[in-house]
């Protein structure tokens, strides 16, 4: 039996030591999720989440060529080099670079996840993989909607219930046990996030225009990022926030495989010596 349990909101996770050990999905579909997976997918070295602006700021400075990147109330923060919208991170801007990424909700809950056994970044644009991914897992895991200022917010609640319903629908229901939230979210996911049978982008872009937050989004100019975060597998790539640090799974594992490469060298010169 796989245990699922869904946080409505970040501010249901007291302090870090709640996410212990677990294995933690970190949705906030709009938008932070969406961006950062956005911006490895066009060549950014790492993102490093920073639960404040302050704190941002601190680690920025002390890490050289950085750019620090984030918001408040959706628009970029004085003196940072970029906001929270996924178009401003073109491969021109950012490839190479490690990003200091400060957001209201997204990154808090990303950094309340940092004693996880692991922790990934969910949205509709990556769905798929963090779909795959955890019915590869076979392990109880933890989705952490971050949610809009301490509270629920529907477009992540809907992106949780995708997940969990199509993970379900692909296994034998008696496998996973689901309470409360689960069962509301699943239900509101097939209710606003899909039309026959499928995961669908206008449902989905449907759904964001109406939640509290795409109509801010759109009320500051930002409407295209709703676009853009309601379109469907479009970044297959599997963010894994560890050791403080985003990196695409792929990126850490080919970095793993060249440390035990340079490892298995270093040995042998030393048996030729
Ligand atoms: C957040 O972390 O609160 C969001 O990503 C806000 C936003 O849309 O910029």
């Amino acid at each position: 039996m796989i245990n699922v349990s869904i946080y409505l909101s970040h501010s249901l996770v007291s302090d870090e030591l709640v996410l212990k050990d677990k294995n933690v999905v970190v949705i906030d579909t709009l938008r932070a999720a969406s961006t950062i997976i956005a911006a490895l997918a066009n060549g950014a070295k790492e993102v490093i989440p920073a639960e404040s602006a302050t704190v941002a700021a601190r680690i920025a400075k002390g890490s050289g060529k950085s750019l620090l990147c984030g918001e408040r109330n959706g628009k970029i923060i004085e003196g940072f080099d970029l906001g929270n919208s996924p178009f401003e991170y073109s491969s021109e801007k950012i490839k190479g670079k490690s990003l200091v990424f400060c957001t209201t909700n997204g990154t808090v809950s990303i950094t309340k996840a940092k004693h996880s056994k692991s922790c990934v970044l969910a949205g509709f644009i990556n769905i798929t993989s963090v779909i795959d991914y955890l019915i590869e897992l076979k392990e109880d895991f933890v989705i952490l909607c971050s949610g809009k200022l301490n509270n629920f917010c529907t477009e992540d609640a809907v992106t949780a219930g995708v997940i969990l319903s199509e993970i379900i629908s692909r296994g034998s229901k008696s496998d996973y046990f689901i309470k409360d939230s689960e069962y509301v979210c699943i239900k509101l996911g097939k209710l606003l996030a899909v039309k026959n049978g499928k995961i669908d982008f206008d449902r989905i872009l449907d759904m964001q225009k109406k939640s509290e937050h795409g109509k801010y989004l759109m009320s500051i100019g930002f409407g295209t990022d709703l676009e853009f975060c309601s379109k469907i597998d479009t970044h297959p790539y599997l963010p894994v926030f560890r050791n403080g640090i985003i990196k695409l799974r792929e990126t850490f594992e080919s970095e793993a495989k060249n440390k035990s490469n340079m490892k298995r060298i270093n040995i042998s010169n030393k048996i030729i010596e």
